[in-house]
């Protein structure tokens, strides 16, 4: 089997000749010839030109050997179909200098096609996919609402959010509202990365572990199904969160194909929460990444053993690449996975 052929069966569950595996992170700062990309150019300049971006969507595919490709763009682009200016500030993150905090903020919001807002990330999609052929599946993604709306509120990254947490318990009304924009402009973006070639997307709901059930069902979950009521139909979906172990159940009745898992829960306890009916990924702990060898293959082996051969397992880590990895090791991973199941 080809990457391509390798991953989309296996989110499907359908049998495999072995377990496909990419990383996220894997376009970004543990490769050297990404560093020396970003000492010519900024984030939002390569993140922006769809022949950087593509350049560094297929820098970890041929070095690491991985199945799938991820676009190299970051959740934050579609804020320019809402209008809203933000930057991404090296060792912090996302950061807006006018945060959504009332009715009026969100009312002024637009809802622009992710075609006329961000052209870029549909040409680098065509771009990468000319190239990659059959070796690797091309992934697409999104913020997801609830993670978007963390950081509009917010205005800047955050341990647990807290302003966007207070609205949400106490405004109800503007935080639906902000939560359906962002919910359409999710699905115009996604739906429209599939046309330009992604295979599948990935569904990035990175703060969702801040919540507790009763919040997830009435605040967010009903956005997230919409978004995967949408988009399913046109290509597999894969729902991301990390520290959701009180959630998974639900997580994984949302219409998504498959659940990415993180490692607080072992593989086999994480898919028997969410059940048989979505495939799983997952789920290295990255820091575990930076260990030496014999640890990394017993933490891989582990991981495999757990998925015990069930049609519908993608390796991957829990969250992305810490930037210190060893690029080496990655390459490592990827043969010892490929060579043991
Ligand atoms: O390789 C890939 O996974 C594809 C590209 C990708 C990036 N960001 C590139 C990027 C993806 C999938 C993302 C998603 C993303 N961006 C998430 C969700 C995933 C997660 O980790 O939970 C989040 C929360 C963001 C927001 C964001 N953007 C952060 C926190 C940062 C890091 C800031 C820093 O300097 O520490 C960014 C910037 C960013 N996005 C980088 C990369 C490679 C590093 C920026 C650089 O090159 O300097």
């Amino acid at each position: 089997m080809f990457g391509r052929q390798r991953f989309l069966a296996a989110v499907n569950r359908e049998r495999v000749d072995t377990t496909p595996v990419w990383f996220m992170r894997q376009a970004g700062r543990s490769l050297p010839e990404y560093r020396a990309l970003r000492e010519r150019h900024d984030f939002m300049t390569v993140a922006t030109n769809p022949d950087l971006a593509a350049a560094a969507t297929l820098m970890p595919v041929d070095r690491l050997g991985v199945d799938a490709a991820v676009l190299f763009a970051d959740i934050m682009l579609p804020l320019a179909s809402l209008g809203v200016p933000f930057e991404i500030r090296p060792g912090v993150g996302p950061v807006i200098a006018d945060p959504i905090r009332s009715e009026a903020d969100v009312e002024r919001l637009s809802l622009l096609p992710a075609r006329e807002a961000t052209p870029y990330v549909m040409d680098a999609l065509r771009v990468v996919k000319s190239e990659l052929g059959e070796r690797a599946a091309l992934l697409g993604f999104a913020g997801a609402p609830f993670t978007l709306a963390c950081y509009l509120i917010e205005g800047r990254p955050a341990r647990e959010f807290p302003r966007a947490k207070a609205l949400m318990y106490g405004q109800a009304k503007i935080w639906h509202q902000l939560m359906e924009k962002l919910t359409f402009v999710t699905i115009d973006y996604l739906r429209e990365q599939i046309v330009a070639g992604a295979d599948a997307v990935q569904l990035f709901d990175s703060w969702l572990g801040l919540l507790d059930p009763v919040s997830y069902a009435d605040c967010v979950l009903p956005y997230t199904r919409r978004i995967f009521a949408a988009v399913t139909p046109l290509a597999p979906t894969i729902h991301f969160s990390t520290g959701t172990a009180s959630l998974l159940a639900e997580i994984a009745d949302s219409g998504c194909t498959a659940v990415s898992v993180d490692w607080r829960l072992p593989l086999d306890a994480a898919w028997d929460e969410a059940g048989p009916t979505v495939a799983i990924q997952g789920n290295l702990d990255p820091s575990l990444v930076l260990a030496p060898w014999p640890a990394v293959e017993s933490g891989v082996r582990d991981v495999l053993k757990r998925a015990s051969g069930r049609p519908g397992h993608i390796f991957n880590l829990g969250h992305g690449i810490l930037p210190e990895t060893d690029p080496e090791i990655l390459a490592r991973i990827v043969r010892l996975v490929h060579g043991e199941s």
